[in-house]
């Protein structure tokens, strides 16, 4: 793989071009905004960090789709952020609207690209993006879960005082408030965290994660972008070196866990093309209630997005 795409040259998209750059991992990066110049500028100060960092991937910026020719992974970013006292469905009018014409005019130039999207409402702006992509699901796909589990490994980091690197977890469902973090597949270092934690200060750490973004969006007035840009990058570090990792990722389910023709997040294997493996976990009964009751509020999305008839 020699290209990828990121559209929307905000906060998040920005970063994840930036971070990829970093990674080295492919010949070119195109960044690519609506908003006047603002793409080529900060392509260009990024380019001009890489004899500071020492890459070599190039980046352009640009508002033309024909630089995204034969694009082999493209991230979505573009479109709204919230602000505070929105929710990230409130978006869904302005965001709709911009995810499906991004993704058609990506596909006007790459012939069969990954797509990874950010924007949200996420799973179904990812649902959205499938559509317009006429793509098969394996290679349209969402980024929340990393985000997510990355708040709630930090903050059990935080509450343990050990390194997050040594914290694993899973989380599924869709990205707002009832996400479901997982305590029963989280571990420190191969230690089962209730072991370490009491239940008490656990259910805390999982209601902050609930409301991670927003506590973030009231910090800043905006949302936030460096773990966000950071973990669609490595979404596409697995699938441009086929690493096969197993990532918390929003992936359309086709009868797993009980759930068809909608998008939230479960573990997915990523490689070379894309979702390589869905993996369904032995839910419990409160996990799976818990899932389905997420699942139900994507769904109230999705109908808002199917009204809206962008077809
Ligand atoms: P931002 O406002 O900084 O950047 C968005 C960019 O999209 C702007 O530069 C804008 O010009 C561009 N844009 C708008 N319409 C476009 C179009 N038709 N074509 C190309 N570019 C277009 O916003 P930020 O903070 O970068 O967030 C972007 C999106 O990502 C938001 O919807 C936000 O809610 C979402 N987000 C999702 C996360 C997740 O975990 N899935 C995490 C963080 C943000
Ligand atoms: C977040 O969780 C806004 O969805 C974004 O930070």
């Amino acid at each position: 793989m020699s290209k990828v795409t990121v559209v929307g040259a905000g906060n998040v998209g920005a970063t994840c071009a930036n971070v990829l750059a970093h990674k080295d991992l492919v010949k070119e990066v195109v960044l690519l905004d609506i908003a006047g110049d603002m793409a080529k500028g900060k392509a260009l100060d990024s380019w001009q960090q890489a004899p500071i960092d020492y890459y070599s991937t190039k980046l352009k910026g640009t508002d033309d789709y024909a630089d995204t020719a034969n694009s082999d992974i493209v991230v979505i970013t573009a479109g709204v952020p919230r602000k505070p006292g929105m929710s990230r469905d409130d978006l869904i009018a302005t965001n709709a609207k911009i995810v499906v014409s991004v993704t058609r005019s990506i596909m006007n130039h790459s012939p069969n690209p990954i797509i990874i999207v950010v924007s949200n409402p996420l799973d179904v702006m990812t649902y959205a993006a499938h559509k317009a992509s006429g793509l098969g699901a394996d290679r349209v796909f969402g980024m929340a879960g990393i985000l997510d589990t990355a708040r709630y490994r930090a903050f059990l980091a935080e509450a343990l005082d050990v390194s997050p690197k040594d914290i694993q977890a899973m989380l599924l469902g869709g990205h707002g408030d009832t996400m479901v973090p997982l305590p029963r597949y989280t571990t420190v270092a191969g230690i089962p965290v209730t072991e370490l934690i009491s239940m008490d200060k656990l259910n805390a750490i999982i209601d902050r994660t609930k409301v991670g973004g927003g506590e973030l969006v009231k910090l800043m007035g905006t949302s936030a972008w460096y773990a966000p840009g950071a973990a669609a990058a490595q979404m596409v570090e697995s699938i441009v070196k086929d690493e096969n990792r197993i990532f918390p990722c929003c992936a359309c389910l086709n009868g797993e866990y009980g759930l068809k023709n909608i998008y939230v997040g479960v573990p997915v294997k990523l490689g070379s093309g894309g979702i390589q493996q869905l993996i369904e976990l032995q839910l419990n009964a409160e996990e799976k209630a818990l899932l389905n009751e997420s699942a139900a509020h994507v769904r109230e999305v999705m109908t808002a997005f199917e009204a809206m008839d962008l077809s």
